[in-house]
């Protein structure tokens, strides 16, 4: 069976002595974890968080990269920045940055394709509103967000790491079902597939209020290889027990 990978994104969360704390037990607890694990932390902790995990298996990732590798770009990090801090994972095309920044679809493919460049696994991210689930669209809108990073990657989409987060589940407490997310996660393995002799190596990870009370039976699907976790991220135990559903 593929390793599975649990990632914790802490969005804009966290200060240094609560990042010590959290990692102190993470790295306690992670230690012997079976499944591959990571933590997508603000910039600005890249330093102590690389420095916090030095010995440890879990990677150090961050939230967002720029499209550009260097230049007058004013608040962007480039993935050559990601890189001297040992950064491994960047998550790309989160909903929150699609809603708030208006990042589209081409933006995405171009974010991808620049990490990609630069030896950043990009965790990219497509999901349907709630409204676009309502009226049927949900096939046709994660398509397509997939369809423009497929489109911009060529074969190398099969280095990327892919997560389902149907917006309405992120951070409501609302989960997807096991069944609901399987399904998505079908899909987009059909396209993958079309799209790569490798697309069964793609680990497609689903976000959206994935906590300890059902994460085993979200991770039991056959096409969920992971899970992309929020709000329990935050908490040593949560986070842990999802870890531990992951074995
Ligand atoms: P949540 O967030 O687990 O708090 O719903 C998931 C995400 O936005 O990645």
């Amino acid at each position: 069976m593929k390793k599975k990978l649990i990632v914790g994104n802490w969005k804009m969360n966290g200060s240094l002595a609560a990042n010590q704390a959290l990692l102190d037990g993470l790295t306690a607890g992670a230690a012997t974890a079976a499944c591959g694990v990571a933590v997508c932390v603000p910039a600005p902790y890249w330093s102590q968080v690389q420095a916090l995990l030095a010995s440890s298996a879990i990677f150090l990732g961050a939230q967002d990269v720029s499209q550009h590798a260097s230049g007058a770009y004013t608040g962007e990090l480039s993935p050559g920045m990601l890189k001297e801090f040992g950064v491994r994972y960047a998550i790309v095309g989160h909903s929150e940055r699609r809603q708030y920044h208006g990042e589209t679809d081409e933006v995405v493919a171009a974010k991808t394709q620049c990490a990609l460049a630069n030896g950043v696994t990009p965790i990219v991210c497509v999901g349907e509103t709630l409204a676009e689930r309502e009226a049927g669209k949900t096939e046709e809108v994660v398509k397509r967000q997939l369809a423009a990073v497929i489109h911009a990657n060529g074969h190398c989409i099969s280095e990327i790491v892919l997560a389902y987060e149907p917006v309405w589940a992120i951070g409501t407490g609302k989960t997807a079902t096991p069944e609901q997310a399987q399904q998505v996660h079908a899909l987009l393995r059909a396209q993958l597939r079309a799209a790569s002799n490798h697309a069964d190596l793609i680990p497609i990870l689903y976000g959206g209020s994935m906590n300890a009370a059902n994460a085993a039976n979200l991770l039991s699907q056959v096409d969920i290889d992971g899970g992309l976790v929020g709000g329990a991220s935050l908490k040593v135990a949560d986070f842990l027990a999802i870890v531990a559903a992951a074995q």
